[in-house]
């Protein structure tokens, strides 16, 4: 029998997430975009790390997903897999990199598991990428699907309010779910959707379903690191909490130690050599 420091340290792959899932037992998952962040979250015990193209907004600043490249990708995903112990590592392949077709799709998705080390590539979108979900998926690589509001289709949606509340939109979205799960990926993240309609979506599939604005239904749950630690407080939606105000923490910190070199107080006759 394996020890409690053995289980907890035991390595989170595609098919303990399935059997998560089986069992009933949630799944925890969150971002992280660089190695000291990533180890954090590894040891406090979440099972997947997601380096998302949201380090689109929350590393460079832009406002929307759709700048950041494959090169800086890799460069995101290699620092945090460098980082992770226990967790899955699993990268976002970023706007443009798999829409055109599916032998650049599969490039890419080797790209990232080759040069960054991560364990599977996300992709948004169903039926209009399946071709490079199965070309991917038959070199090996896990995939994980990303429905509902997908960021990457901002200038097509117009909006990041909550999608498929209309019954075509949900009757496509249901589709494009049994479709993903038809083809094997391990789980399917489902973002800003109605909860009854990400409850329906987790009963019909077998893979994991992982939430975000999703509601509680689903098997799993997902935030953004910087989010959920209060750093970045002009993004305040619904389905946010926050669990600290480092934001703050930080600014509070960082200004004590300005008025302590400002007052000659650091360092101190014990900080120097
Ligand atoms: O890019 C990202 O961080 C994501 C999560 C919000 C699911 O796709």
């Amino acid at each position: 029998m394996s020890t409690y420091t053995e289980t907890k340290l035991q390595k989170v792959t595609t098919a303990r997430l399935r059997e998560m899932k089986q069992r009933g037992e949630k799944i925890a998952c969150l971002t992280a975009y660089d190695f000291t962040t990533a180890r954090i979250v590894d040891e406090a015990g979440i099972d997947f790390i997601l380096i998302g193209d949201s380090a689109s907004n929350v590393m460079a600043g832009n406002t929307t997903t759709l700048p950041i490249t494959l090169d800086e990708m890799i460069i995101y995903s290699r620092s945090v897999a460098r980082a992770v112990k226990r967790a899955l590592v699993v990268a976002d392949l970023p706007f443009g990199s798999y829409q055109g077709n599916s032998t650049e799709a599969l490039a890419s998705a080797v790209r990232m598991m080759k040069e960054a080390g991560v364990e599977a590539v996300k992709m948004e979108g169903g039926c209009e990428i399946r071709e490079s979900i199965e070309r991917i998926l038959s070199a090996g690589i896990p995939v994980c699907g990303h429905l509902g509001l997908t960021p990457q289709s901002i200038n097509k949606f117009g909006t990041y309010s909550v999608r498929a509340k209309e019954e075509a939109e949900a009757e496509k979205l249901l589709a494009d779910a049994r479709m993903l799960d038809d083809l094997g990926v391990f789980a399917i993240v489902l973002e800003k959707i109605p909860s009854e309609l990400a409850a329906r979506v987790t009963r019909e599939v077998s893979c994991p379903v992982i939430g975000i604005g999703a509601g509680s239904a689903v098997d799993g749950q997902i935030l953004v690191v910087q989010d959920m630690l209060g750093m970045n407080t002009d993004f305040k939606p619904k389905f946010l909490r926050r669990y600290a105000d480092l934001g703050n923490v930080m600014r509070e910190s960082i200004g004590h130690y300005v008025a302590d070199v400002k007052a000659v107080d650091f360092p101190n006759a014990s900080e120097q050599y």
